[in-house]
């Protein structure tokens, strides 16, 4: 077994109810941040995190993932011919981040049999998971955080961060003992619990570097809360059996698969942004002062 982590999972495949509408026929991972699709933030975390073997598991109606990371001649073309070289050269880059491989899991029976989906292809070796439609912007990237404690522990390591006890039970949730600043070995794991059920608020982030035996137990695994095959649920059963841990990563993580959490890193990213990000920070100002003239003249 490779002892570093050279390829990352991205399961894909969820029909992103939380979203709907505009998920009928759009993937989320698509919706952009600014200018680029959220899913390309997370390749490029992973590449930045010296991961360039990227397996995505996609499901019905995902192809404009395939065709975004895909080369696309005839706007090339237009580009040249327009002189608008810049463009160009960005939109050529999007095509060789990464080594990427496509496959499909047939019927959304949850994260943990998409993850299953991708064993062929991962083969015999440590992988990361990373989720397409969370964002983490921080310090380093969150995938290289945990690859640097799998480097050290030599077991599992999933990405948690600290949430409100009020929010719960929207997350895989980890409890433990800390062995370390930031490190967590891993004696609970539940999905989704109430409030009153949950070991801890360290919630599981969507970035995970995971082992190979994870796969055996997936295959046999039955489904969890929502009928669905659990990711979390095969992770307590290898929680069972080898050391795992729990690191809190740092950054600021976005949900895009849920509404709110995608208008916050659009106002977060919006703000950052080179070439906008002055215009709309003027923008937002100007709204808010006159909310707050409006409310103003209300009293
Ligand atoms: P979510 O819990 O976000 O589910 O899945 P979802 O279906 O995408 O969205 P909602 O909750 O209905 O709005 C977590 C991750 O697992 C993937 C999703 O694409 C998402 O990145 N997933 C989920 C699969 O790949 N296959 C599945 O069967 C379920």
């Amino acid at each position: 077994m490779s002892a570093d982590v050279r390829k990352a999972l991205f399961p894909l495949a969820g029909h992103g109810t939380r979203f709907l509408p505009m998920t009928k026929a759009s993937p989320k991972e698509m919706l952009p941040l600014v200018d680029k699709p959220v899913v390309q933030y997370v390749v490029e975390e992973a590449v930045s995190s010296g991961i360039n073997e990227i397996v995505m598991i996609t499901g019905r109606g995902k192809r404009a993932i395939e065709d975004h990371f895909d080369i696309s001649y005839e706007l090339e073309d237009v580009l040249r011919q327009k002189g608008k070289l810049a463009l160009l050269e960005e939109i050529r880059k999007i095509s060789s981040l990464a080594e990427i491989v496509y496959m499909r899991q047939k019927e959304s029976k949850g994260l943990g049999h998409a993850v299953l989906c991708g064993r062929l292809l991962i083969g015999d070796e440590p992988f990361a998971v990373a989720l397409g439609d969370e964002v983490v912007d921080g310090p380093a990237p969150a995938l290289l955080q945990l690859v640097e404690v799998f480097r050290k522990v030599k077991g599992p390591v999933i990405g948690v961060q600290k949430v409100p006890k009020t929010d719960v039970s929207s997350y895989g949730i980890v409890a433990g003992n800390v062995i370390g600043e930031g490190l967590i070995r891993i004696d609970s794991l539940v999905e989704k619990p109430s409030p009153a059920e949950a070991p801890s608020n360290l919630a599981i982030i969507g970035r995970y570097i995971l082992t190979p035996d994870i796969f055996d137990i997936l295959e046999v695994q039955d489904p969890g809360v929502g009928g669905e095959i659990q990711l979390t649920d095969a992770l307590r059963i290898l929680a069972s059996r080898r050391p795992v841990y729990a690191c809190e990563t740092q950054g600021n993580r976005y949900d895009t698969g849920d509404k709110l959490g995608f208008l916050k890193a659009t106002v977060q990213f919006g703000l950052k942004s080179p070439d906008m990000g002055k215009l709309f920070r003027h923008y937002l100002e100007n709204i808010f002062q006159k909310g707050d003239a409006m409310e103003a003249g209300k009293e």
